[in-house]
């Protein structure tokens, strides 16, 4: 999983690339390179580590005007200067940046050192280089190489290829792994993601798996890598919405920061032109069913990847508190993989920010394949998974940069209880019930405004709480979801060991864990199990652990709790969203205190393209 960006046309390439992959650094940041071509010579510059370590390799002109480029996160091979894109053949002919995996390059390797070709990185897409170039001997074309070679692949690929003898031309293909063609004026761009292309041009092509394209600076041409359909097509470019400033960091120190604080414009773009005050009900634009239809649906089953799917199993949960329709969620990564039964009278809704994770897409083709009924809920309008599902809710939370999702959490759940809102009004919820939600959502965004203009307490409970090397998070319901984002965030940005645990079951294992240097984290909303969760307070007090209490019941009389984050009251369905921004400023912090890289997590990357 990584970023991949090139440039044809009449401008120096460098500067654009490097601006593109700046852009691209959240999907990949342990190394870097960039391939440069002028006339019938191709440079290549790389290196391990961040954008930055790249630029100081780089001349401080070049004046090729066709290159292309790559910000790596590591899956074959460690991240090596040698092991970065990238990636030319032996003879120094054909050039790659290559995003995804190719499976049968152990076996390629072996045919392609057997026909004189030599290696130099441990990587699998080193063999896709020299693949195309054994291939360009009999086909005579770039594009012909490519495709013959992609032919011989078994694996994933947002591939972009050069080769020495065809200055203005790079060739680009799909396969599970995303590709934007960016069409300027007298040049044409192409990357894995829109962001790096907005700074240059609006108007963009998506590739669909299974599409190779040859692009110049004045033209574009996309071909099926299928021998049975071996058309050509010109396609129109249709016009991206990308608002660029919510793409920086603005005054903020951190990505992670500014869209912590971006919440309350996030969740009121949620909620924009969504809320039915006459029938008291939500609506929305894309779902592409009719009351009918989604009535006759018995079950809801939602599927994402890491923050997405908790968001999903907190979805679920409000969902099915609200409609009494059994709802639960599931990762995508496992569902997929289970030959999963799919049940016609089940709706499935696939969470994901960016869009591209390669589980959840493929959740979604199997869903499909197997004929059922699949909604998205995704940020990045005209991702792979937005188009994949074809109906759905966009979240319009905007560019979210830092790899750990915060305001697309926080606008996931609102989503959900919109839809909550929407599915229980159609069934038994009564008008003055729905008013009441309508109300809680209206209230939300100002709420949450209100709760994150001052953090300074939580900066110091941060500081207080980041030199443990362990924690618990715990909850009940919702706030056992919460807890287990809580823990994530924490684990991530912090590299503290933090585990999440339904309240219910810490005393059967985790309690044995418990001691003065084990603080545990109690999600308590104010809700009928409040005594519940004062019982766990006193089993941890018991074995002498720290309790911080992040509630929304008045905790200040309660001597088992040693410090207390109050949380302002909401709806069932808003509550989860306001216990949320405490576990984000704790993780953020935390991360500051120890001096950790919060918006580029060591091993992580924003959005999973790979299996
Ligand atoms: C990666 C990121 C997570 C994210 C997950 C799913 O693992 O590090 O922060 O939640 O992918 O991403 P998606 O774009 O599908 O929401």
């Amino acid at each position: 999983m990584c970023g991949i960006v090139g440039y044809v046309g009449s401008k120096n390439a460098m500067p654009v690339l490097l601006e593109g992959l700046s852009r691209l650094e959240y999907r990949g940041y342990d190394s870097a390179g960039l391939a440069l071509q002028r006339k019938e010579k191709i440079e290549v510059f790389k290196k391990a580590g961040r954008l930055d370590a790249l630029r100081t390799l780089l001349p401080k002109r070049n004046a090729a005007t066709t290159g292309i480029g790559h910000t790596r996160w590591a899956t074959h091979g460690a991240p090596t200067d040698l092991n970065a894109h990238p990636h030319t053949d032996s003879s120094g002919c054909v050039s790659i940046a290559h995003n995804g995996i190719i499976e049968n390059a152990g076996e390629l390797r072996e045919y392609l050192t057997t026909r004189g070709h030599s290696f130099a990185s441990d990587t699998d897409s080193e063999v896709l280089a020299a693949l195309i170039a054994e291939e360009y001997g009999n086909a005579g074309s770039l594009l012909a190489a490519v495709k013959a070679s992609l032919r011989r692949v078994a694996g994933t690929y947002g591939l972009l290829a050069m080769h020495r003898d065809e200055p203005a031309n790079i060739i680009t293909a799909r396969n599970g792994s995303p590709v934007v063609v960016g069409v300027g004026d007298n040049e044409m761009l192409v990357a894995s993601d829109v962001a790096a292309l907005v700074p240059f041009t609006r108007q963009v092509l998506y590739l669909e798996d299974g599409e190779i394209a040859s692009l110049s600076a004045k033209h574009h041409e996309i071909h099926s890598l299928e021998a049975s359909r071996p058309g050509v097509s010109q396609r129109t470019p249709s016009v991206v919405d990308f608002d660029v400033t919510l793409a920086s960091k603005g005054h903020h120190d951190h990505f992670t920061l500014k869209e912590i604080s971006e919440q309350p414009e996030a969740l009121e773009r949620v909620l924009r032109g969504r809320i039915d005050t006459r029938f008291k009900t939500a609506h929305f634009g894309g779902l592409n069913l009719e009351p009918k239809e989604l009535l006759s649906f018995k079950r809801i089953k939602i599927l994402g990847c890491g923050s997405a799917f908790i968001a999903g199993s907190i979805g679920a949960a409000m969902i099915e508190r609200t409609t009494r329709l059994p709802a639960d969620a599931e990762s995508a990564a496992e569902f997929r993989y289970r030959n999963p039964i799919i049940e016609h009278d089940t709706l499935y809704m696939a969470v994901s920010q960016s869009g591209e994770t390669f589980d959840t897409l493929t959740a979604v083709q199997e869903i499909q394949r197997k004929g059922g009924t699949v909604l998205g809920v995704v940020n990045v309008v005209g991702s792979s998974i937005a188009r994949q599902c074809g109906a759905g809710i966009y979240l319009h939370a905007g560019p979210e940069v830092a790899v750990v999702s915060t305001k697309t959490f926080a606008c996931t759940l609102c989503a959900f209880a919109l839809f909550a809102l929407y599915m229980g009004r159609m069934r038994d919820m009564s008008p003055a019930e729905g008013e009441a939600i309508i109300n809680a959502l209206t209230q939300l965004p100002e709420q949450m405004r209100a709760q994150i203009a001052s953090p300074d307490p939580l900066r110091r409970l941060a500081q207080k709480y980041a030199h443990y090397q362990r924690a618990y998070f715990v909850g009940r319901c919702e706030g056992f979801g919460l807890a287990r984002e809580g823990a994530l965030k924490l684990k991530e940005i912090s590299y503290i060991h933090a585990e999440a645990y339904p309240a219910s079951e810490l005393k059967h294992g985790p309690l044995a864990l418990i001691d003065e240097q084990t603080p545990t984290f109690v999600i308590i909303p104010q809700d009928d199990l409040l005594t519940k969760n004062l019982s766990t307070i006193a089993e941890i007090k018991t074995r002498q652990g720290p309790v911080v209490a992040v509630s929304q019941a008045d905790m200040s009389d309660k001597p088992d709790v040693d410090d207390c984050i109050a949380v302002p009251k909401g709806h069932p369905l808003t509550d989860p969203i306001l216990l949320l921004p405490p576990l984000q400023f704790l993780a953020y912090y935390a991360a500051l205190e120890r001096e950790c890289d919060v918006d580029q997590p060591r091993n992580l990357a924003k959005s999973v393209t790979v299996e």
